[in-house]
């Protein structure tokens, strides 16, 4: 694989043989099969179809995906937008970057494609990517947040607590922050406070004292250690429930080690700038707290068409899982006063 070194375009690739990369709702965004059981995720993008509507996708348009992951979306998005239409997937997974490239090949081998680029990326740089391959605005961005299945099924990623491996979790392999790291430098009260707001961990105090003793008394290197650790230190009932008693906090330590939240913010604010006059953005998103920045950010800036986050139909709820919990709000950018 060639990547372009200013504006970090994938060329070629190899391909793997992957089961799929997918959305995952807030039972599974947590660590791995949320609900108890090891259960494998195959590709199914979310809301698809919701979301190519209300993108409002026509020949030829720019489009950004932002997270194009496995390229479940980008491909939907590259049959709408036909063969002089143009697909800039960004992701800052470079694996998971090949998996796109074979989604989006043959979409466009077999006639159902668009012009594309692959970029590993952060979304919030996206401007720079696209001047990279000579565009200076695009007319829709799609934000997938979260995390994918691909990287949630290689234990070596350290993603997940239904499989023990080193405790991870960057979505960008060459960041510095792991959440070994991250867990070892964390003050207890900051770390209580991450746990309550990114996991809504209601035992967050516990666990985190928990977590910083045993880090007196030894390095947490693993997964099933952080695991255990969380399961030790939740009150009997609490270990009970319908999902993993560790999803909170897997989800929490995730979403800090690779500041989500921050990179959600940069990414919206990226495409409002990128984003001509009646561009339109689209954010899906798996929990409140992200919801909530969501919603807020296209209050403020874009002109809302989703005056309620759309979710999967009973019928999609029922086939994905992942679905149940996703979010997708719209907003569109507003023409420049005359
Ligand atoms: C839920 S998956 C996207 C699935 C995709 N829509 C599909 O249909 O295959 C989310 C992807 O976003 C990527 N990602 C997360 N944060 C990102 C960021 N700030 N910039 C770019 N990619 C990001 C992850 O690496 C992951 O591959």
């Amino acid at each position: 694989m060639f990547v372009h070194p200013r504006s970090g375009c994938v060329f070629g690739g190899y391909c793997r043989v992957v089961k799929g990369c997918s959305a995952l709702n807030a039972d599974t965004q947590g660590g791995g099969g949320g609900e108890h059981g090891n259960r494998h995720s195959v590709h199914v993008p979310v809301l698809l179809q919701q979301t190519l509507a209300i993108l409002d996708l026509r020949c030829g348009l720019v489009v950004v995906d932002g997270t194009v992951g496995a390229g479940g979306h980008a491909t939907g998005i590259a049959a709408a937008i036909g063969p002089d239409g143009h697909v800039a997937g960004l992701d800052r997974d470079r694996e998971i970057l090949a998996v796109a490239q074979d989604a989006l090949a043959r979409a466009k081998a077999s006639g159902a494609g668009a012009g594309f680029s692959l970029h590993h990326s952060p979304h919030g740089d996206m401007r720079e990517v696209l001047a990279g391959i000579g565009q200076p605005c695009c007319d829709r961005v799609l934000l997938d947040i979260g995390v994918s299945s691909l990287q949630l099924d290689q234990p070596e990623r350290g993603f997940s607590f239904m499989a023990d491996g080193p405790l991870d979790m960057r979505m960008d392999a060459s960041a510095k922050l792991t959440a070994e790291r991250w867990l070892h430098a964390v003050p207890e009260q900051e770390l209580a406070d991450t746990l309550y707001r990114l996991g809504e961990e209601r035992h967050s105090r516990r666990i985190a004292r928990r977590i910083v003793d045993e880090r007196r008394r030894c390095r947490i290197t693993r997964t099933s250690q952080l695991a255990e650790l969380v399961v030790a230190a939740m009150p009997a009932p609490a270990r009970r429930g319908r999902i993993h008693a560790a999803t909170r906090t897997f989800q929490a330590v995730r979403m800090a080690v690779n500041d989500e939240l921050g990179a959600l913010e940069r990414g919206m604010q990226a495409a409002v700038d990128c984003l001509r006059p009646g561009g339109r953005l689209a954010v899906i998103s798996f929990h409140s707290v992200e919801d909530r920045a969501v919603k807020h950010f296209l209050r403020d800036q874009l002109e809302v068409i989703t005056k309620k986050p759309i979710t999967a139909t009973p019928a999609e709820a029922r086939e994905n899982p992942r679905a149940r919990s996703a979010k997708l709000r719209c907003g569109v950018k507003r023409e420049q006063p005359a």
